[in-house]
């Protein structure tokens, strides 16, 4: 081979690497740093220690919160505690989380539970909780019903699913059905850094039901929170790595066509839409790499974000909360009730704020 040709080889081997460098250090937002943005009356929930991952509100005020998710690369302040799901009920003013009951028979000491969606059956007002769970590591689905009068989560069934390979969140759509975010190669960390960095885009949303399973969206770097428009006809998918919210028409089949796609600059963890807006919040991680590479002197810090007017042409997308780490730490959730605010992180605490 001739010299030139060599230099040439390594002069495009060595852009492409540097193309991807940019691509991956925007894809984690790697140096970027946020200016505050404070809140009123703001307070941090007591027990709630080790993450607050997801959370659901019923439109009773009650709220699920998953909380003790260990994910591989990120910290855990209490590695060998079980994750829990609390409740707390957003119309008592003491604002006091307790942590539910589960009925016996299902393996609390390996549950480690991720994104949570509720489910509430009309035709007897039976409230389901979907729990994704990592036990070892792996992905199932947990479908629990909430028995209300003695609080707890009865266990009705554990999915797992060749389709359903490493599982993220999960949007409810019927007892036993629902779309699940879904990574459908790696669930080690190192190969999803390498994912990440090469930008492949091997993540998607998976509709099941009993008797059908199936891939209805794909394309997405990084497919992370999952949430159903107030009036029931669009699925919207958080991408973390890709910075967007996806809309998806929900069709009578169950697949999903696309919308459209709103940019934002952050990296967007779940979705919670506002029952009496129809306006979507997300809890976003200002700086990646502070979340990968943890460092308790410069903390990952959080971000709230709520998008109105989302199918618009011009969607309002504002930070209603921004902290470097001081208060609260890798943020992924904020769901609203009644202008109050609850805000939840991977693996630190959770704060509510009045709005
Ligand atoms: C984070 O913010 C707090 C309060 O706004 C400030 O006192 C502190 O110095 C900041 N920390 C860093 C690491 O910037």
């Amino acid at each position: 081979m001739g010299a030139l040709l060599k230099l040439t080889i390594i002069g495009v081997l060595l852009a492409a690497l540097g193309e991807r460098l940019v691509q991956f250090s925007h894809r984690i937002n790697l140096f970027r740093e946020i200016a505050p943005v404070d809140l009123p009356n703001c307070q941090l929930l007591k027990g709630i220690e080790y993450g607050a991952e997801d959370i659901e509100i019923l439109p009773n005020g009650l709220a699920f919160i998953s909380s003790g998710l260990k994910y591989p690369g990120i910290v855990h302040f209490a590695p060998e505690n079980p994750g829990e799901i609390f409740l707390l009920d957003l119309n008592d003013e003491k604002l006091r989380p307790s942590s539910l009951r589960i009925s016996k028979g299902f393996d609390l000491s390996t549950f480690n539970p991720h994104g949570i969606s509720t489910y509430i059956d009309e035709k007897d007002d039976s409230v389901y909780l979907f729990v994704v769970n990592h036990p070892h590591y792996k992905s199932t689905v947990e479908i629990f019903r909430f028995a209300e009068e003695e609080n707890v989560l009865v266990h009705l069934k554990t999915i797992r699913h060749s389709a359903l390979h490493s599982v993220n969140d999960v949007v409810a759509v019927g007892p036993e059905s629902f779309y699940a975010t879904n990574d459908y190669y790696f669930t080690d960390f190192i190969m999803r850094i390498v994912e990440m960095f090469i930008g492949l885009r091997w993540t998607n949303v998976v509709y099941y039901s009993p008797g059908d399973v199936r891939q209805v969206a794909t394309g997405f770097y990084s497919a992370n929170g999952i949430a159903m428009s107030s009036d029931k006809k669009f699925i919207y998918v958080a991408d973390v790595t890709g910075h967007t919210v996806n809309i998806f028409e929900k069709h009578e089949d169950w697949s999903l066509s696309p919308v459209k796609v709103v940019q934002l600059d952050c990296l967007l963890d779940n979705l919670f839409v506002d029952p009496a807006t129809g306006d979507v919040w997300t809890g976003a991680h200002p700086n990646g790499f502070k979340l990968l590479i943890y460092n308790t002197e410069d903390v990952p810090g959080s971000e709230i974000i709520r998008i109105q007017n989302i199918h618009s042409d011009h969607p309002t997308v504002t930070t209603v909360y921004a902290n470097n780490g001081s208060v609260i730490q890798a943020s992924t959730v904020a769901a609203v009730y009644d202008n109050k605010l609850l805000m939840g992180t991977i693996f630190h605490r959770a704060l509510y704020c009045e709005l």
